[in-house]
């Protein structure tokens, strides 16, 4: 497959936004309407992440763009019950399940699915019986695929970080273990996401190189290049590096 050939869908993580909200404790920036504003710029999704502190997006904040968000809804977190019942209650197209603890900054590693296959198993049943595709946050690593197509996962995400960090020193080698993880992605007909430290730098190779890359979720280097350049610049900035 050739990947050029591959449009990859951007979906825009609001997380930054509703950190610099919270600062203040008011309604600046009005989280809904950049949501809107993001999709009128063209990007094909919009990204929350809450956390069980809620410290940038909210719980409330995740009700009130169910009913707003007109391109594809994303919602990433780790699965505790009261995330699982928000989701559940919210019906994004898509939930993106990620293993890191209530209190890391991000998100900073993948599902072992090998040790996990059990618990995620039960937890994607639900969310597939009510019709939500599931993406499962994963390290580029082929040995974690099979066990993740057995949990009933529609898709995996790629935790770009490492790539990010060494693209500048060498981007042969940093791709290296993503393109041959999405390969075997595709003989098992699991779909591929990627995200975390994409940027208008390294975002291009990525896209170009990775096979059936399906979408990529970005949040903090888009808000920053939207401080400098605009949030309109900034969305057409990226879609941009996705078009082959
Ligand atoms: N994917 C996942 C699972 C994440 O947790 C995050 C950060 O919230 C991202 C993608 C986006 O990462 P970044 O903010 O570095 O673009």
């Amino acid at each position: 497959m050739d990947p050029l050939k591959n449009k990859t869908k951007l979906s825009v993580n609001i997380n930054k936004l509703a950190t610099i909200r919270n600062a203040r404790g008011g309604n600046n920036p009005d989280i809904l309407s950049f949501a809107k504003k993001i999709e009128s710029y063209g990007a094909h999704g919009i990204t929350v992440h809450p956390r069980p502190d809620e410290r940038h997006i909210r719980y409330d904040d995740v009700y009130a763009l169910k009913d707003l968000v007109t391109t594809e809804f994303n919602i990433e977190g780790y699965p505790t019950d009261d995330f699982i019942k928000m989701v559940l209650n919210v019906k994004p197209h898509q939930v993106t399940l990620v293993p890191d603890a209530p209190e890391a900054l991000t998100s900073n590693n993948g599902w072992d699915t090998i040790g996990h296959q059990q618990y995620l198993t039960e937890i994607i049943s639900e969310f597939r019986r009510n019709n939500i595709r599931v993406s499962i946050f994963l390290n580029p690593d082929i040995k974690y695929l099979e066990s993740a197509k057995a949990t009933g996962a529609d898709r995996i995400e790629l935790y770009t970080e490492y790539y990010a960090t060494r693209f500048a020193s060498d981007k042969k080698i940093a791709i290296k273990n993503y393109i041959a993880t999405a390969f075997e992605a595709q003989k098992l007909e699991l779909g591929l996401n990627a995200g975390h430290d994409l940027d208008l730098h390294n975002l291009k190779y990525f896209a170009q190189h990775v096979p059936g890359l399906l979408e990529v979720s970005i949040g903090h280097a888009l808000i920053c290049d939207a401080l400098e350049y605009g949030m309109a610049n900034a969305v057409k900035m990226y879609l941009n590096q996705l078009e082959a």
